[in-house]
């Protein structure tokens, strides 16, 4: 008996952060996509609860804890004891979203671990109750959970799905070395940057997501971890003026980063945009169509 369920990596159109709390996270206020880069997670019954990883291209997941630490295994295990659940599942994740890329590739194992143990089980946990156990997980986990659209608040694990019934085709140029998001929330407070947390007046973000037009959208594309981030990796810099020089509708770092994002005008141009970085020097270029669903069973 295996269930297989599928979750998207996440950027974020927009990424206000706030002064960090007391209890060390920052207050967000953040617009999420789910985007076409996706980790696979089959759950099948087992002895007792352990992990498998396999990883796709030249991904490196050397930094991906295989033991208890592991974000699927925590979220496999917290829904088993919600349950009070006396058996055993072997997880493994089929991973193809980048490692410590700033695309949330850890919360969407979590995601699709807690839809696929919930099904290989039958557990029938409420949506509430998911969501709930997602967020006790990580900040991103719940996006990774509903997909789409969404606003996220809090400390990111508040989401509600916001209409956008565009089709966006985003370049994603992946980076050898991935970027610790502490580092760079550090890095933030160090700067002491805040950007317009709490100080937008209207939304031309959503205006812009109701048109479907490309260029609307690129115009309000923003990330306050940027200078926190460039300030730990200046290279990316460049990464960002060539996809720019490359065409690109608009460019920018993917949450917490290194990933660079690059939004273009449709699948067509995306191709252009990423030939572009490739003669640029960039090798891990690839194209993604945005909003796609959140973790949902492929094979059951
Ligand atoms: O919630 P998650 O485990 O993904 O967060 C990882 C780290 O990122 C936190 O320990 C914290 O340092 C930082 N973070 C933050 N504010 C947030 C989300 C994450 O400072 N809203």
């Amino acid at each position: 008996m295996s269930v297989t369920v599928r979750a998207a990596a996440k950027i974020n159109l927009r990424l206000d952060v706030g002064p960090v709390r007391a209890d060390g996270f920052h207050p967000l206020d953040t617009v999420y996509q789910a985007i076409g880069l996706y980790d696979d997670v089959t759950a099948t019954k087992a002895e007792a609860w352990t992990l498998e990883l396999t990883t796709h291209d030249r991904l490196d997941a050397s930094d991906v804890p295989l033991d208890e630490r592991n974000i699927a295994l925590r979220a496999a295990v917290a829904l088993a004891r919600h349950h009070g659940l006396d058996e055993a599942a072997t997880v493994r994740i089929d991973k193809s979203i980048p490692v410590a890329g700033g695309l949330a590739g850890g919360s969407a194992d979590a995601a699709a671990t807690l839809v696929a143990v919930d099904r290989l089980f039958d557990l029938g946990t409420s949506d509430e109750d998911l969501l709930t156990i997602a967020a006790t997980l990580g900040s991103d986990v719940p996006f990774a959970l509903i997909g789409g659209t969404a606003a996220g608040g809090g400390r990111g694990e508040l989401v509600h799905p916001l209409v956008d019934h565009g089709t966006w085709w985003w370049v994603v140029v992946e980076n050898d070395r991935g970027l610790s998001t502490p580092a760079v929330y550090a890095e933030f407070d160090r700067l002491g940057a805040h950007g317009r947390f709490g100080r937008r007046e209207g939304d031309d973000l959503l205006g812009a997501l109701a048109t479907g037009d490309p260029r609307r959208l690129g115009e309000q594309l923003s990330n306050d971890l940027t200078d926190a981030a460039l300030s730990l990796r200046p290279d990316l810099r460049r990464t960002l003026d060539d996809g720019r020089e490359a065409g690109a509708v608009s460019a920018l770092l993917s949450g917490s980063g290194p990933t660079c994002l690059f939004l273009c005008e449709d699948g067509g141009h995306a191709q252009a945009v990423r030939l572009g970085l490739t003669e640029r020097g960039h090798a891990r270029v690839s194209a993604a169509a945005a909003p796609v669903a959140g973790a949902h069973v492929v094979t059951y």
